[in-house]
């Protein structure tokens, strides 16, 4: 099948290249700058550069396509319109697009931030309701209204990751840092949860929604089998190390006005900062769960990667390549 992948140079995006190669699929990336191709060109994947605006550009890399995997948005922004202009409106512009094409598939790459957090560490289900709590939850949640508005043109999938980690993810870096220096603080204490998932389990799970059948416009969360508490995580993270770490919980009374002056300093200064005050509710929730039970037997697919090995390998990787 020949697919579209949006945000291909992305952490998640490359890897989705690779599970569509290895499973005999042919991935096109559609990237908006020339820089990014060159790079995928190296590995290999064929590219387009293009912008979700320029409808020509959309059209003319969606000839001969078949499905379309939109993984191009995410959840660094400092201005909580970042989130929409990134998520909402390309998604939207990318649709429009299709419906001028022959491509039957479209999959979405959401976000467990769309379902929002647990309130008492219970796993989200592909069921559940969305209750987003930030921005970004929100523009994933109007992404994912978009998707469902298509169902009578198009045969589509929703992925709904929870974090993902893995060699060259730079959002669980900072912790995987702290940890690398010896103490890891926690915002909002340790008994926090959360669901995780490797980067090529994540991958591997998105090749399914192409291949497999299921309702129109079903949902999936992925995750790596069970949730985590964090503690579990860092414990992990000291073993591949191979010293102690020591786990310091922040209580939220102490860790907002923190955060916030940082945060205000930053604004004073000029400076991008993405620890906004949205990020730092996300981060003070004590448990951002979900679970894959029923993503499992729909997409006839199974995490292959447990959480102490995917750790261990990012660590070395890290270490390896010099970005502790
Ligand atoms: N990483 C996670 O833990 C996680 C968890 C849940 C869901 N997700 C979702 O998974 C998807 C991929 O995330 P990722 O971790 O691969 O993020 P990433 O490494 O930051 O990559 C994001 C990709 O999206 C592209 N992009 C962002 N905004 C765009 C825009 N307005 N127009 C065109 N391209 C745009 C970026 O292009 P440039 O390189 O040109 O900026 C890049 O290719 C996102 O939709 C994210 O919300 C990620």
């Amino acid at each position: 099948m020949n697919v579209l992948v949006t945000g291909a140079n992305g952490f998640l995006g490359r890897h989705i290249c690779e599970a569509l190669r290895s499973q005999g699929h042919v991935p096109l990336a559609f990237v908006r700058r020339a820089a990014s191709a060159q790079q995928l060109q190296k590995a290999g994947i064929d590219c387009r550069v293009g912008a979700f605006d320029d409808a020509l550009s959309l059209q003319t890399s969606l000839k001969d396509i078949s499905a379309i995997v939109h993984s191009a948005g995410g959840g660094k922004a400092s201005r909580p319109a970042s989130f929409f202009e990134n998520n909402v409106t390309p998604t939207e512009q990318l649709l429009q697009a299709a419906s001028q094409s022959d491509m039957k598939r479209f999959i979405l790459i959401s976000s467990l931030a769309a379902a929002g957090p647990s309130p008492d560490g219970t796993p989200k289900l592909n069921t559940s309701p969305l209750t987003p709590i930030s921005p970004y939850g929100e523009s994933k949640v109007q992404a994912e209204e978009l998707v469902q508005q298509a169902k009578t043109r198009f045969h589509m999938g929703i992925v709904r990751p929870p974090a993902i980690y893995g060699p060259e993810d730079t959002r669980l870096l900072p912790l995987f840092r702290a940890a690398y220096k010896r103490w890891a603080p926690i915002p909002g204490g340790l008994r926090k949860t959360l669901s995780l998932i490797h980067v090529k389990d994540c991958a591997a799970a998105i090749v399914r929604t192409l291949e497999a059948d299921y309702p129109n416009g079903t949902a999936f969360f992925v995750d790596d089998g069970a949730p985590h508490p964090v503690t579990e995580l860092i414990e992990l993270m000291g073993l591949a190390y191979q010293h102690r770490v020591i786990t310091l919980g922040i209580p939220g009374w102490l860790f907002k006005p923190l955060a916030l002056a940082g945060y205000g300093l930053s604004k004073t200064l000029g400076r991008e900062s993405i620890i906004t005050p949205s990020k730092i509710k996300e981060l003070l929730c004590p448990h951002w769960v979900c679970e894959s039970t029923q993503t499992q037997a729909i997409l006839n697919w199974q995490p292959q990667i447990p959480l102490d090995r995917g750790i261990a390998q990012t660590c070395e990787w890290y270490q390896q390549e010099g970005w502790l």
